[in-house]
């Protein structure tokens, strides 16, 4: 360890006095670095954005070989070098071993997969239709190659779901089977349903509350991976539920509730809410005294606060008085309206359908029997079995 010390200092020694030597001796090794970062670059970039933009022959395995080489570890590239430059070695007629030149040709050989293998990589990650479109206005044949597109952060799509064989089973009964629906972007979609048609199952399913049995839920053009949905997606859609659970505290604990899951606040925007729902003088009223009219308002306010993407209401209104079925229609209309949110309304109540929804569906033994504009679904049903529901028939 001493020896080890004594040399390090020795070596700081010769570095603090300028030692020529060894200013030799790292001109030397920049030298030697340099040439063969410079030979790198000019044969690694082209050959690596050829492997990127055409079909080579064998570029599968020139693709294997240089990630292989990426990983290959320096001394195993020295061994190869000494073994090929020896004097018996296949390069020994150039004299090359224990030479500046040795060192260059190997620095060469550990530099240039890896920066065939980047150039080769970056290049095949340009979508082909950036070049076709930057082609068609103008550009030269290798500035479309050298752009990047930008990426929209979520696929943009006119439905927000589409929904394909989904099903859902509880102790081996199929208590929803939907062949397929579609909501779009920003509408008001209503489901109305006698008991046990499966509406609420189907607006858990939508907020990717349980997983379905079988079937494929896509989410903004993304198929929902079969376990759970992440965490990103799940943020874009709430429920507001016909019976609301609140925390112990007051209403605007509870209002910003979901904004304190997401690690968010904003005080201003809560009390606008809270103003807007008609909770204004109720802010410091604990949730436990409120009627249930103002209860589901503090449910609501809290569901828009985080700013949804899609708002799912089962039932909201049941059981309230018609102020407070008014007043929650009315938000709703208006709040969902201004941003461009979409609802999926689940009702008993085919009048809240009508004032509420721009189409509307009947949901039958977890069947979706017909779905059209609500105008056309109230005034001209095509199924019979949608007739007698509207007539207030037991359909089942
Ligand atoms: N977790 C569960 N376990 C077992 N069965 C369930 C479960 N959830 C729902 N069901 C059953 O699935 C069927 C559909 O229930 P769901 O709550 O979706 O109906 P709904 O249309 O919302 O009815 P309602 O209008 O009364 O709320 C019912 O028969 C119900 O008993
Ligand atoms: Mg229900």
């Amino acid at each position: 360890m001493d020896g080890f010390f004594t040399s390090l200092i020795q070596a700081l020694g010769l570095i603090v006095t300028g030692d020529p030597a060894l200013r030799g001796i790292v001109l030397l090794s920049l030298q030697v670095s340099g040439l063969a970062l410079g030979i790198t670059v000019v044969t690694g970039i082209p050959i690596g954005a050829l492997l990127g933009l055409r079909r080579v022959i064998a570029r599968g395995l020139i693709t294997a070989l240089l990630y292989t080489g990426m990983g290959l570890p320096p001394v195993v590239v020295g061994l190869a070098v000494y073994m090929l430059l020896s004097r018996s070695g296949p390069l020994g007629a150039l004299h090359w071993l224990f030479t500046p030149s040795a060192m260059v040709f190997a620095q060469t050989i550990i530099a240039f997969p890896l920066v065939a293998g980047l150039t080769m990589t970056a290049v095949r990650s340009v979508d082909p239709d950036l070049r076709l479109q930057a082609r068609a206005l103008g550009a030269t044949s290798f500035q479309p190659r050298i752009a990047s597109p930008a990426r929209p952060e979520h696929f943009v799509s006119e439905s927000i779901y589409e929904l394909r064989g989904l099903c859902q089973e509880y102790g081996g009964r199929t208590v929803l089977s939907l062949a397929s629906l579609t909501v779009r972007e920003g509408e008001r979609l209503a489901l109305v349903g006698p008991s046990g048609a499966g509406k609420s199952t189907l607006l858990r399913l939508l907020n990717f509350l349980e997983p379905p049995r079988r079937g494929v839920i896509r989410f903004r053009g993304q198929e929902i991976p079969s376990g759970s949905a992440p965490l990103e997606l799940r943020r874009q859609v709430t429920t507001v539920f016909q019976r609301p659970v609140l925390l112990d505290a007051d209403v605007v604990t509870n209002a910003r509730y979901g904004l304190h899951l997401r690690g968010l606040s904003s005080e201003a925007r809560v009390r606008a809410l809270l103003e807007r729902v008609g909770l204004g003088p109720l802010v410091h009223t604990l949730a436990r005294r409120l009627s249930a009219g103002e209860m589901q308002r503090v449910a609501l306010a809290r569901a828009l606060l985080v700013e949804p993407r899609v708002l799912l209401l089962d039932e909201p209104t049941a059981n309230l008085d018609p102020y407070n079925v008014g007043l929650i229609e009315e938000i709703v209309r208006e709040h969902c309206g201004q941003h461009g949110t979409t609802v999926i309304l689940v009702t008993h109540n085919i009048f809240q359908a009508k004032r509420l929804a721009e189409r509307t569906g009947l949901l039958l033994s977890g069947q979706l029997i017909e779905l059209d504009a609500t105008k056309a679904f109230f005034e001209s049903p095509r199924d019979p079995r949608t007739a007698a529901f509207l007539r207030g028939e037991i359909v089942g």
